[in-house]
């Protein structure tokens, strides 16, 4: 059996050069310099994984063996992406999908008699998020007859659509949500003397799973949305990516359709598709 190793092992800029150029490539995700230490730290899990001596020796591994990189993407993008979400976070727009979005198609549907409606989550994380769409969905439209809401939640990072798909959270993650609304949607467990929060099959049925790279458009989503979540995850790509991005958007959504996107990033000057409505929530034009 090979040594144990224990100890940390650091980034030189070369190879944190070369780990920032490839994370680029694959995700369109830009590391600045400052995030150096960042990646090393994130990336010495990896490194322990296969009982590596340092970055050199896995880089090589990377430049060299078509099968271990090919199995290692994966691996090192879940490692590198910022997941950080939270249940309501943004309450605003899950106000608007209330208040403003819902009772306009449900007013449409007395025209059109359609009570079919599909939301894309684009960067889904641990799942807080489309749960909280889900939520608010079954909350406004439950007991209106023939209603049928469907979520798509995707992410670049397997390992939190796991999560997601599990859907069982530690109490401190379900602090933003009402009592009312933790007691009807999901059920408390004890694990290990930890109380964890089980999502019911209720809000687990409106959600499917996919792993979808926003820097690889057209999306593979099937039938186009009629609102796309693109929350806090734009701010990490550059503008030419940005621009691909939101392009995609507009061809993954019907006629009309809307976009939201988060609190601190914008449009303005990167597409000129979309009419913004206030809050960071946008309309396709046509
Ligand atoms: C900071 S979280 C935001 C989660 C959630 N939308 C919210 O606002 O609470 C950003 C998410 O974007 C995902 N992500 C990063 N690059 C991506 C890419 N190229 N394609 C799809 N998802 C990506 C990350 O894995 C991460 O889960």
């Amino acid at each position: 059996m090979a040594e144990f190793r224990s100890s940390i092992a650091t980034i030189q800029d070369e190879e944190f050069d070369f780990l920032k150029d490839l994370i680029y490539k694959k995700t369109g995700i830009f590391l600045a310099p400052h995030k150096k230490i960042m990646v090393q730290s994130r990336l010495n899990i990896r490194l322990r994984h296969y009982n590596l001596a340092g970055f050199k020796e896995y880089i090589h591994l990377l430049k060299t063996d078509k099968s271990f990189f090919d199995n290692e993407l994966t691996e090192l993008i879940n490692r590198i992406t910022t997941n950080k979400t939270d249940f309501y976070r943004e309450n605003h727009h899950f106000e608007f999908l209330r208040d403003t979005y819902f009772p306009m198609l449900e007013e449409e549907s007395k025209q059109n008699g359609i009570k079919k409606i599909k939301i894309w989550c684009s960067a889904a994380s641990t799942g807080e998020e489309p749960y909280s769409i889900a939520i608010t969905a079954q909350e406004y439209f439950a007991g209106k007859p023939g209603w049928s809401i469907k979520i798509l939640a995707s992410d670049i990072d397997t390992n939190v659509l796991n999560t997601a798909k599990e859907g069982l959270y530690k109490e401190e993650r379900l602090a933003p949500v009402p009592d009312r609304i933790k007691t009807k949607y999901f059920s408390k467990q004890i694990i290990n003397n930890q109380v964890f929060y089980q999502a019911n099959p209720i809000i687990k049925s409106m959600i499917e799973y996919k792993k979808i790279n926003l820097l690889e458009s057209p999306f593979p989503i099937g039938e186009k949305a009629d609102l796309i979540f693109c929350r806090n995850v734009i701010i990490y790509f550059d503008k030419p990516t940005q621009k691909k991005i939101f392009q995609g958007f507009e061809e993954s959504l019907k006629p009309f359709g809307f976009l939201i996107i988060g609190h601190s990033e914008t449009m303005f000057g990167i597409s000129d598709k979309f009419k913004f409505l206030g809050h960071t929530i946008y309309q396709k034009k046509s």
